[in-house]
């Protein structure tokens, strides 16, 4: 089939690249230049400096000039195209709306180009990013307008996370093909023929509004569930001392009918998903006058764990942060990826300048470059000067009174090691991720220790013996 994807980012090239696998011809299109020369290279360092996906490179390079063409112009492509997947950036407004300009931008080019065309063959236009329900609609819409003829509208949500575009696109758990006539299902059965009666897989054929809804829907109860552990589960184990928040998930998630996915108690839900598409789906219920408790509760619950730590190491430690220095260790929003929107970091930074803050000192395995370039840029935020970057955790906890870990990078896990060779007591240590699985000798050797869903552990001094009551610490070696 002749496949025309628009906007190349985390959705678009990775589902080009699968596309081409499956030996469709299939143009990749966006107006950054900059980008298409990087990806027409073929090579890994300049593809993944705009979209860094396990996989992704190689499916590129091996498809590349053969199924796979880049191109900044589709203007001459529009005669015989099957299928249009529109991959578009609908990035938030303040009020949580989906900023919509880069899509109807796009739309009303594509329109002006399919009016154009000779050969009037079918053609399906699909929406692939995440848009708010009605928006295959108005893409029919536009379309009208501009007097184009022979088309049909669709909506295929991605169901991908970060870091598993490749492999959840070739193997996902199931497809979502919202359109509205047969004729348009049997071209895109044409292009997922691989998954439309797979032993394993869904392929699930619907209204273009229930696909828009099935994806907010399906991002929203995933992070009302992040927020459900963050909530209730971290709010009980940290009230009492003796709850061991291990168990409680194997205890819980023991019931085929709840998920283990989600049960990992974090400091906040990051990423460039969950918060937008609470936010949009909020604003799209509000404007239809529908109540949204649940979702507005769910919103700030996530927002709120992203510095609740900070808030409690004041509150029950007695931690202040006024002129400390603190090694603040993640700033993407999760493992394995330099993406920092949303993520907890940034929330982190914020509070922690709040807090009067002497210095913030650095680290992360991949996301380095984004901090400084974007983010963190003292043009924005004086106080921004106060934060350094560092090329090991090691040298980011150097010299600091605190320490914050807001990633679940792998290589934390061994950071008992770091902290008792680099950090000498008195030393607080926030523990966003529950990254250390050896604390308890920490606290023993004097450090203090306080993460997302736990107690607080303190070190045992002579007056905390003489009193005879149990110190927290004490739990740390079970
Ligand atoms: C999310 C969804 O998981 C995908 O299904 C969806 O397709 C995608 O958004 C999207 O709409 O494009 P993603 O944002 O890549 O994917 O990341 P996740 O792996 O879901 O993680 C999101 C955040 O939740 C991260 O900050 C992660 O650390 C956090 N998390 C995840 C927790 O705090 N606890 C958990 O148990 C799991």
């Amino acid at each position: 089939m002749k496949i025309i994807v628009v906007g190349t980012g985390f959705v678009g090239l990775p589902h080009a690249a699968v596309l081409a696998e499956y030996g469709h011809e299939v143009y990749a299109y966006d107006i950054d230049e900059k980008r298409i020369n990087a990806y027409r290279t073929g090579k890994r360092a300049e593809i993944e400096r705009y979209v860094n996906e396990p996989g992704l490179a190689a499916s590129v390079a091996e498809n590349i000039g053969n199924y796979l063409i880049f191109t900044t112009d589709i203007s001459d492509l529009m005669d015989g195209t099957d299928i249009i997947f529109l991959c578009l950036n609908t990035p938030p407004k303040r009020d949580g709306s989906s900023d919509l300009s880069y899509y109807l931008n796009a739309s009303h080019h594509l329109a002006e180009l399919l009016e154009q065309r000779e050969n009037k063959k079918r053609v399906v236009l699909v929406n692939k990013s995440t848009v708010p329900v009605g928006t295959a609609r108005l893409l029919e819409n536009i379309m009208n307008e501009h007097g184009v003829e022979n088309f049909g509208v669709a909506s295929n949500p991605e169901f991908l996370a970060q870091g598993n575009a490749i492999i959840g696109s070739r193997r996902p758990d199931r497809v979502v093909v919202g359109a509205d006539s047969e004729e348009d299902f049997e071209i895109l059965r044409g292009v997922y023929s691989q998954f439309v009666n797979h032993v394993r897989i869904r392929y699930l054929e619907t209204t273009p509004e229930t696909a828009e809804a099935i994806k907010y829907m399906a991002n929203t109860l995933l992070l009302t569930y992040i927020s459900f552990w963050n909530g209730v589960g971290g709010r009980l184990a940290e009230s009492h001392s003796n709850i061991r928040m291990e168990d409680l998930k194997i205890g819980v998630t023991s019931d085929g009918r709840i998920s283990t996915w989600g049960s990992y108690v974090s400091n906040g839900a990051g990423g460039s998903c969950f918060g937008k598409d609470i936010q949009s789906l909020i604003y799209q219920l509000n404007k239809a006058g529908r109540s949204t408790d649940l979702l507005q509760a769910v919103y700030n619950i996530n927002e709120y764990q992203k510095t609740y730590l900070v808030d409690r190491a004041i509150y029950e430690a007695g931690f202040s942060f006024n002129q400390k220095t603190v090694a603040l260790l993640g700033l993407a929003f999760k493992k394995r990826t330099n993406d920092m929107r949303d993520s907890a970091a940034l929330k982190v930074v914020e509070s922690l300048l709040a807090r009067g803050v002497k210095s913030i000192r650095a680290y992360d395995p991949l996301a380095m470059d984004n901090a400084q370039n974007l983010w963190f840029n003292p043009e924005k935020n004086h106080l921004f000067d106060r934060i350094s970057y560092h090329p090991s955790a090691a040298e980011a906890i150097s010299g600091s009174d605190a320490l914050y870990i807001s990633t679940d990078w792998e290589e934390f896990r061994g950071l008992a090691h770091t902290i008792e060779t680099t950090a000498k007591p008195p030393y607080m240590i926030l523990d966003g991720r529950r990254m250390i699985p050896d604390y308890g000798a920490l606290v023993d050797s004097g450090y203090e220790y306080l993460p997302v869903g736990g107690a607080l552990l303190t070190p045992i001094t002579e007056a905390t013996e003489d009193s005879g009551g149990q110190n927290p610490a004490d739990l740390s070696s079970k």
